[in-house]
């Protein structure tokens, strides 16, 4: 089957909550930073707020994304969270995710999509899968996240993204 990529319901709160405890990467501090971007995002769903989305294959909920207009910036959106669960990943869902993140922000006007993440090999699927989809390797910070630890900054242009990505027009969990 193919990952169908939805905005996220209420619902999928506590299944977000989980996709990062069982994350083999994040914290449960991580989990609890989730979990209050996302009780923002419900309570208040205006285009500047974080946006949610939900990845389902085969009738479960694999993944979810959190992107958001950068609000001091014209055009600039950061994507700040992908996870997929573990068994799952390899499937598309993480790809899913980032095309439709790129879709939307491009259609709202978006110009420049950036994501920070780490430079260690814990993450190096994380990069692969930004690269995968044209993102550059715009920065990197040394030692940003600790020592040994350098943040990655990578950037891509949206321009051209509305035209490439079809629109998700919802449909069956
Ligand atoms: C990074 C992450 C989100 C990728 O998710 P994913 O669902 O595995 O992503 P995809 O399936 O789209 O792509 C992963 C790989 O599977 C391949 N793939 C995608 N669809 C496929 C399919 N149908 N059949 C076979 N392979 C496939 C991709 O080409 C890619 O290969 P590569 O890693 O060799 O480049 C996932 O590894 C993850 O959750 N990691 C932990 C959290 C994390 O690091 N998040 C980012 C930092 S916030």
């Amino acid at each position: 089957m193919t990952p169908r990529v939805l905005l996220s319901a209420p619902e999928d709160r506590s299944r977000i909550r989980e996709i990062i405890l069982h994350s083999d990467l994040f914290k449960p501090s991580d989990a609890d930073c989730v979990d209050e971007m996302f009780s923002l995002a419900q309570d208040k769903p205006t285009p500047d707020n974080y946006r949610f989305l939900s990845c389902w294959l085969d009738g479960t909920m694999t993944g979810f994304a959190c992107y958001g207009w950068e609000s001091l910036t014209q055009g600039t959106w950061d994507l700040f969270w992908v996870c997929t669960l573990p068994k799952w990943r390899g499937r598309g869902v993480g790809g899913a995710l980032l095309c439709e993140a790129i879709r939307t922000a491009a259609d709202e006007g978006g110009r420049l999509m950036v994501v920070y993440t780490s430079g260690t090999p814990a993450y190096a699927a994380a990069r692969r899968l930004y690269q995968a989809h044209q993102f550059v390797h715009t920065a990197t910070v040394a030692e940003y996240y600790h020592a040994g630890d350098d943040l990655y900054i990578y950037s891509r242009k949206l321009r051209e993204a509305a035209k490439t990505y079809e629109p998700e027009n919802g449909g069956e969990r």
